[in-house]
């Protein structure tokens, strides 16, 4: 999948020899009389529901709620299939991805993602992790590009560490190449310089194909938001970035809507903290965006509210939120939903095309927390604190309430 290089000694400067790198508590939420509004279905996807560990089968059996009702109001019918995956999965079957897990999820229309891990796996040789199971499904779908938003809400501008004035009214998009890159290039590994010195190495490569497709994700992305992309590369020093750089350029004249600009990782991280509202859609390679993504969440200030959607060329996208399965607090109705309910408007918007069922859960968010609602993680003084079934339910009350016209 990731582009390999032939490399010489000449290239690598000191020779060296290459060693080869070696269901637990869901009461059903209460889906109020919505039948009036509803529309005849029309459209049918199929969504593969793998819950995984700790906290995600209590935030997924809220987001497949939300994700019901906003397409029955929109005519659209889903046929849900949930399959283990995680730790549940290792505890079942003994793999941290069944082969039917991957088979159901490759089926599908799209495959929305709970968390998985926890300390009982924690010891568990690495094939037998549950994280490897996140690996392999991602490349079982060949998912490579990585959406990221990172939007603070007016509701919760505080919980920014940034100053306010500097926090209001970001909105942006950070779109990371997922399987290429220094994270996958070829040859990686230890070996030995000529001098005796023992050294670790990797190589940071791309393909024209890979630069090319995830270009393309992002000038699509950019031009279902404010259409300006920033691309984030290191080209005055890497060879690797000069050639992004080429191909991304190249990409642009195929999306002349859209307004593309070039800045420096180093200049883009300082960037993303002094005024984060320049940037509308940002596309960059694996491992600076890796660190951008993580950098511009943090933006936010809250972990339970940022969903991500992993997408490939063809076949279905795996949506997920970007926390983990939060085992401090799994079993105890604390789990904040709205990041898997966000994912839920990104499989729609980004999976299915279903815009408009998509806006109906953004908005009914925005409703729930605008009445003051909040879990523990977002709560502060004079606001309500309440548990992920309440939350839930909350959201589910405002998606119902709203009329076609106000979406
Ligand atoms: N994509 C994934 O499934 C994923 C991602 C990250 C970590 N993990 C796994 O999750 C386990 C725990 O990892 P961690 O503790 O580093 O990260 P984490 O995201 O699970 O938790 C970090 C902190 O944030 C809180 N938190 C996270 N999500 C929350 C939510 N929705 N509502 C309220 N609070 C929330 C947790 O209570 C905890 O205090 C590990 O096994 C790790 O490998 C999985």
């Amino acid at each position: 999948m990731a582009a390999s290089v032939q490399l010489n000694a000449k290239l690598l400067g000191p020779a060296f020899i290459v060693k080869p790198a070696t269901k637990q508590f869901l009461k059903p939420a209460r889906i109020r009389c919505a039948a009036a509004a509803t529309a005849p279905p029309t459209k049918r996807y199929s969504i593969t529901l793998l819950p995984g560990d700790g906290i995600g089968p209590e935030v997924i059996a809220v987001a497949k709620n939300v994700l019901k009702l906003a397409g029955s109001l929109e005519g659209i019918e889903f046929a849900f299939q949930e399959m283990p995956m995680g730790g549940s999965a290792l505890d079942l079957v003994g793999v941290p991805l069944p082969e039917e897990t991957l088979a159901a999820a490759k089926q599908s229309d799209a495959v929305l993602l709970g968390a998985i891990g926890g300390y009982k796996w924690d010891k568990n040789e690495k094939h037998l992790k549950p994280e490897t199971g996140l690996l392999q499904i991602r490349e079982g779908l060949k998912v490579f590009a990585n959406l990221r938003p990172a939007t603070v809400l007016p509701q919760l501008v505080d919980s920014s560490t940034l100053k306010k004035e500097v926090a209001e009214g970001v909105d942006l998009m950070v779109v990371r190449e997922l399987t290429g890159g220094i994270y996958f290039g070829k040859p990686r590994g230890y070996g030995v310089t000529e001098h005796g010195e023992e050294i670790g190495f990797n190589t940071e490569v791309y393909a024209a194909y890979e630069v090319d497709r995830i270009a393309r994700v992002a000038f699509e992305t950019a031009r279902k938001r404010h259409g300006k992309l920033c691309s984030v590369d290191k080209a005055n020093v890497l060879e690797a970035s000069m050639f992004w750089r080429k191909r991304i350029t190249a990409i642009a004249s195929e999306y002349p809507d859209v307004e593309l600009s070039h800045m420096y990782v180093d200049n883009a991280a300082m960037q993303l903290i002094r005024n984060p509202k320049q940037f509308d859609t940002i596309v960059t390679n694996n491992i600076f965006g890796d660190i951008l993504s993580d950098e511009a969440s943090m933006i936010t200030g809250s972990i339970g509210m940022l969903p991500s959607a992993s997408l490939g060329e063809s076949g279905p996208g795996l949506f997920e939120p970007i926390h983990g399965s939060a085992p401090d607090i799994a079993g105890q109705d604390k789990a904040n939903p709205l990041a898997t309910i966000l994912s839920a408007a990104m499989l729609l918007k980004y999976g299915l095309g279903e815009e408009h069922a998509a806006k109906r859960i953004e908005k009914a968010v925005l409703d729930t927390l605008d009445k003051g609602l909040r879990t523990g993680d977002i709560y502060s003084a004079g606001t309500k604190l309440v548990g992920c079934q309440e939350m839930g339910e909350e959201v589910l009350k405002s998606v119902e309430t709203q009329v076609p016209a106000a979406v």
